[in-house]
């Protein structure tokens, strides 16, 4: 008889991320920063900030524990001849543990393909940094009943070797591009749909066990009138927040109605 398994793999995590974009100066981060934790009073789940990469270091030496920062975006390789450009180990120095790597805005706006975005991904695992691989949608795809072929394309080719023993460092975050800033939250119909298409794919990647245990984020139009809802929907572990994170109070309204459902 096969012995079972003693190997105790990590349990599912709930986390809620602000993403920045390219908002708050470093004085603006640190007003934000000292706003911040007496709203989260009573709130257990990790909170992650995204942050630009000046206000890194300085909202790290500010806030301590258990606030995780990270930044939106890193190339790929270790140093080298590429003006404008940040290492994983400048933002890990800085005091990063996270990244955002595919976020539409760089697959749009920068031309980001899923190639250049894998060997980001495998950098970050390298350098310590875990990952948050964001995906997504078009209008069009979903219109045109092609959702499935391309998350089914962003998660293989992002997450191409990576190993089994690494991927639960990875986060997914799914962003449909519809719903990014645009006030149109995907319904919690589609998004528990697509998060059980996002986990079927990670299942037949890795295992049906490990595709169970996959943080998979929601990100789009979340604010505190629609946080409930969609935090209670089937398969979603936590937001990544884009406009309602700008503001401390908004985001921390969204981090204690994320809690009530997934106390
Ligand atoms: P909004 O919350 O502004 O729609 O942005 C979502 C997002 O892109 C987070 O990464």
């Amino acid at each position: 008889m096969a012995k079972e398994s003693t190997v105790q793999l990590p349990k599912k995590e709930s986390i809620l991320i602000a993403n920045w974009k390219m908002n708050k100066t470093i004085r603006e981060a640190l007003k934000y920063v000292e706003v911040l934790p007496p709203l989260l009073e009573g709130v257990t789940m990790p909170i992650w900030l995204s942050v630009p990469f000046t206000a890194i270091h300085p909202v790290r030496q500010r806030l301590g524990n258990p606030f995780v920062i990270g930044a939106q975006n890193m190339n790929d390789a270790t140093s080298g001849a590429f003006t404008g450009e940040i290492a994983a180990v400048m933002i890990k120095e800085a005091g990063g543990d996270f990244v955002l790597l595919g976020h539409s805005e760089r697959r749009q706006y920068f031309h980001e393909s899923d190639e250049f975005i894998n060997r980001k991904v495998l950098r970050a695992l390298e350098s310590s940094l875990r990952p948050v691989l964001c995906i997504g949608e078009g209008y069009e795809d979903r219109e045109g009943d092609k959702t499935q072929a391309v998350l089914e394309r962003q998660l293989t080719e992002g997450l191409k070797g990576v190993m089994p023993e690494q991927i639960l460092t990875c986060l997914i975050a799914y962003e449909p591009i519809w719903a990014i800033g645009t006030g149109k939250t995907a319904t919690p119909e589609l998004v528990a749909q697509t998060h059980a298409m996002i986990r079927q794919v990670i299942s037949s990647l890795y295992g049906d066990d490990t595709a169970s245990r996959m943080t998979v984020l929601y990100g789009g139009s979340v604010s505190p009138s629609t946080a409930a809802t969609l935090s209670a929907t089937e398969g979603v572990d936590g937001f990544l927040v884009g406009t309602a994170s700008l503001d401390p109070e908004s985001f921390a309204k969204i981090a204690h109605l994320s809690e009530n459902a997934h106390p």
